[in-house]
């Protein structure tokens, strides 16, 4: 048997240490050496790596983000010192000093496009479906999602008391970049009045109206869960589509920010896109307003349960792969099974939230407004 590297990349999520153990584990239960690399693809450039043996593993289930440590970083644009370079080569220049026979890599959908990027210049690779978002292609379901849809729920359960308390509208803002499944999962589980996510623009109008209409039946708060990646009626029509465009800042100041922070290397820290929904309905409404943005809490601590299982298997898996020999695929979910998936086949697709999910008319028929129409 040879040696394989592991790496997280892209942000963190709960499930991600489950998932390295649950590689390790099987890969050297069928004779596997394995070296962690540091810092996602960073590290595998910066030829940053090092041996896990059984005891590194050893109580890391239960632990959120990532011991090995993970980066945004992609092989082939990379920031080294002020140039940002193609480092394609190095990558798998490092892969064969290191003498591995295939690195597995945890992410989201930009990994699975780097990954099958260094398919293509050589590299044996595996990759499993790591987000909060679960929006990779390919899988049923992304371990993380279910511990991040745990904790916004949880969220939504706290904010209904006080918001009964207030009488107020709460507008939750909840992550997934430019897919609604945890605003659409967590507001389900949660009971949120209105859900808004990115695949259907929302009309403020109708919001308001729904938010009055409950107001005249004597249900006198509104808790709201809006996804990050949320648009308007308008700004579809004028062609903005994701995150990007939900939080785009407009002044020439907030734009020289982002400018800088863009030379920088780093992402502006933006403005919750709920502020500007929460304001503006408040003065439709006449109701008072506030905004709670979960932010990267949804991201932290130990993983659920289910995501431990899930990650588990999905680990396992991948080691009887590796015995197999078999490469260049994403470990994904099927129903009830783990099944390999080609990466040519899902690298560069997203899973959005299809417009006629059953999910979507189970929140209808508890009367959830869902931005389109008025409840
Ligand atoms: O992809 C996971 C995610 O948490 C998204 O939901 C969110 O848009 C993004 O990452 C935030 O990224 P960062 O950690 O760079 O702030």
């Amino acid at each position: 048997r040879g040696t394989i590297g592991i790496l997280t990349a892209g942000g963190d999520c709960p499930g991600l240490n489950a998932v390295i153990r649950g590689v390790s584990k099987a890969a050297m239960h069928y004779g596997w050496k394995v070296m962690g690399v540091r810092d996602g693809f960073r590290g595998l450039v910066e030829n940053r790596m090092e041996r896990i043996e059984s005891i590194n593993v050893s109580g890391i289930l239960t632990q959120g983000g990532t011991f090995l440590g993970s980066s945004r970083d992609k092989p082939h644009k990379i920031r080294m010192g002020d140039k940002v370079m193609d480092m394609t080569d190095v990558a798998v220049a490092n892969y064969k000093k290191q003498r591995l026979d295939c690195l597995v890599c945890l992410g989201g959908n930009g990994t699975q496009k780097n990954a099958f990027r260094l398919q293509k210049a050589g590299m044996n690779v595996l990759t499993l479906p790591k987000t909060i978002d679960n929006d990779v292609a390919g899988t049923d379901i992304t371990f993380g999602f279910d511990s991040a849809m745990s904790i916004a729920t949880e969220a939504i359960d706290r904010l209904h008391s006080t918001a009964t308390s207030h009488h107020r509208i709460i507008v939750c803002e909840i992550m997934g970049h430019d897919a609604g499944w945890l605003a659409l999962g967590a507001g389900i589980a949660g009971g949120a009045d209105v859900i808004l996510i990115p695949e259907i623009p929302y009309n403020l109008e109708a919001v308001a109206e729904s938010i009055l209409n409950r107001r005249r039946t004597g249900k006198r708060f509104s808790i709201m869960a809006v996804a990050e990646g949320v648009k308007s009626i308008k700004e579809a029509a004028n062609g903005k589509t994701g995150k990007k465009a939900a939080k785009k800042l407009q002044t020439p100041e907030e734009e020289e920010l982002r400018r800088r922070a863009k030379a920088q290397g780093v992402h502006l820290v933006e403005e919750p896109v709920a502020n500007k929904i929460a304001r503006e309905l408040q003065a439709m409404t006449g109701v008072e307003a506030r905004v709670t943005s979960l932010g990267h809490v949804q991201r932290g601590g130990s993983p659920t349960p289910f995501d431990r299982l899930l990650c588990t298997r999905l680990g396992t898996k991948a080691g009887e792969l590796l015995k197999e020999n078999h490469f260049n695929a994403l470990v994904a979910v099927k129903g009830n099974t783990c099944v390999p998936i080609p990466l040519e086949e899902i690298a560069g697709k997203k899973r959005i939230v299809p417009t006629d999910h059953p999910w979507l008319q189970t929140a209808r028929l508890v009367e959830t407004c869902l931005g389109d129409e008025v409840v």
